[in-house]
């Protein structure tokens, strides 16, 4: 007997330093594998730079002289690692500097170009040696879609019009010939432009009745020239203003705009002391997942305003801003936005874009705020080293879902609970992609409990498990850092997973995330 103890606390203690000891619960997640009817357009994917910190500068570009491995100016490392999680859509110039941003400054030799201040980010001087041509060639290097937010705030209807005839205009006109003697001779392709950004605030501090009157005049001079077709997208409302989106649907006719946006971002505490992105507490992680769970709130009321008045759903709900956003990290520039990325923020990613899956056949695009080195960014840059931050692994695991057709699901979880913060602890979606592989993803919000996870699969003959990947750490609050880069990083689970007579089981560790494939 003494032995048998003796044996099983050894056990025990091999196990205590893994989940397996922690407390557990259970799951059951029913999928419907022949009620597959709305895509998940691989638009939710996007991504979003800003000339803000160093969004732009030392994070995407360095210019064609940097001794960083570049192309036309663009650092070679990050091209890599961008094209790899396959981004659909880049957002550019901003945000708020967009509603200050002349494009005609961004054109021509660098070296002439004049100078302005970017006075929303750090009052810096922006010598405009990222422009119009550097950006759309960079997002032919990534192989991906431009979308351009113009000027509505401080820019007039002609620069707008204007801008869209140097991108797209395929014939003679003093635009493409401006372009081609700048060095473009063949236009671009941009089909999504945003008209204006946050015209509640920072973009012209408007009433929505000024603004929807403005949209519909700026967007009517934004032509469409030869094949390009452009997807215009009003800007939305600020969170839960409601009355926003309801002016918007109420003035301007569904022909006259692709998407309407909304913004929101995660943090918990207040705006004015958001909490740091590394140092927070178990409370204030519930409150922050509590937060990030508000999102399907307020898509689903969006939306339904958005019903009344277009029931076919042709207006998309664009949220081209979500992420995390706390205080910036110590003793850096505060109008820089830079903050760490923990696996918290893995977390927020998996179950806003498990959110956003959910809601496929309004939300047909968003953008991650930001792409590099600010907010909640997927890579960091420091002069030539660079780094995958756990969103980054979030956004690689949910790459398979892009264009997928959505599962129905349902999940049936416990409840997971600190202080008042209660929400389920599982959340998750499913989808098909065109090879008939079905892809789960999984993630359990717990802080200290995995859970026993049984999915049923039904309407499908499932013959084989085909890999199985997870995200996570050993505490939620750990991130990766320049001294240890791949702290987290995505791990093969496949192992761990057991597919038996159409019925998949496996234990999710707490605060981690999972994709099963399985035909
Ligand atoms: O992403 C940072 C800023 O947040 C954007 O410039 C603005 O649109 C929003 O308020």
């Amino acid at each position: 007997m003494k032995e048998l103890l003796k044996k099983i606390s050894v056990v025990a203690l091999v196990l205590g330093t893994h989940a397996s000891l922690q407390a557990q619960s259970q799951a059951t997640i029913v999928v419907d594998a022949d009620r597959g009817t709305t895509q998940i357009s691989r638009h939710i994917y996007g991504h979003f730079s800003e000339h803000l910190g160093h969004c732009i500068y030392g994070g995407l570009y360095v210019g064609e002289d940097s001794p960083i491995p570049n192309t036309k100016g663009v650092r070679n490392d990050v091209i890599e690692a961008l094209k790899n999680i396959k981004i659909p859509n880049l957002r550019w110039p901003g945000g708020c500097f967009a509603d200050e941003y002349h494009w005609r400054d961004g054109i021509g030799p660098k070296s002439e170009r004049p100078k302005m201040i970017n006075t929303h980010w750090g009052g810096i001087t922006e010598d405009n040696s990222f422009g119009t041509h550097d950006f759309l060639d960079m997002c032919e290097l990534l192989g991906t879609e431009p979308y351009i937010c113009g000027n509505v705030g401080s820019g007039t209807v002609e620069e707008m019009s204007k801008w869209v005839e140097y991108m797209t205009f395929d014939g003679e006109s003093p635009m493409s010939k401006l372009r081609t003697e700048n060095g473009r001779e063949k236009p671009w392709k941009v089909n999504f432009l945003a008209v204006g950004n946050e015209s509640w605030g920072c973009g012209g501090n408007m009433t929505p009745e000024a603004y929807a009157d403005n949209y519909r005049r700026y967007q009517t001079f934004c032509r469409n020239y030869g094949s390009n077709h452009l997807m215009k997208v009003a800007g939305g409302a600020n969170v839960d203003d409601y009355n926003w989106t309801e002016v918007l649907m109420q003035r301007v006719p569904a022909h006259m705009m692709w998407g309407l946006s909304l913004h929101y971002y995660t943090h918990p505490g207040g705006w004015d002391n958001k909490g740091s992105a590394t140092q927070f507490t178990i409370r204030q992680y519930a409150e922050t997942m509590k937060k990030a769970l508000y999102m399907d709130e307020l898509v689903t009321r969006h939306d339904a305003i958005m019903t009344k008045y277009d029931p076919q759903k042709q207006v998309a709900l664009v949220v081209d801003e979500w992420g995390s956003w706390y205080n910036v990290e110590p003793g850096t520039n505060p109008g820089f936005l830079f903050q760490q990325n923990t696996m918290r923020d893995a977390l927020i990613a998996a179950t806003t874009l498990n959110i956003f899956h959910k809601h496929a056949d309004r939300v047909r695009m968003a953008n991650l705020a930001q792409i590099v080195n600010v907010l909640q960014a997927v890579i960091f840059t420091d002069g030539d080293k660079m780094l995958l931050t756990p969103t980054y692994h979030i956004f690689d695991m949910y790459k398979v879902h892009q264009d997928a057709t959505l599962l129905p699901s349902t999940v049936h979880s416990d409840m997971y609970k600190v202080d008042e913060y209660e929400m389920e602890q599982v959340n998750a979606s499913a989808s098909v992609d065109k090879e008939g592989v079905i892809h789960i993803s999984v993630a359990n919000l717990d802080h200290e409990k995995s859970v026993q996870v049984k999915v049923d699969v039904r309407g499908k003959k499932l013959n084989a498990l085909q890999y199985a990947q997870i995200l996570t750490s050993q505490a939620i609050g750990d991130y990766n850092s320049f001294e240890e880069p791949n702290k987290i990083e995505l791990s093969d689970y496949t192992k761990k997973c057991t597919l038996k007579n159409d019925l998949l089981t496996f234990t999710i560790p707490s605060k981690s995330v999972v994709t099963i494939a399985i035909k």
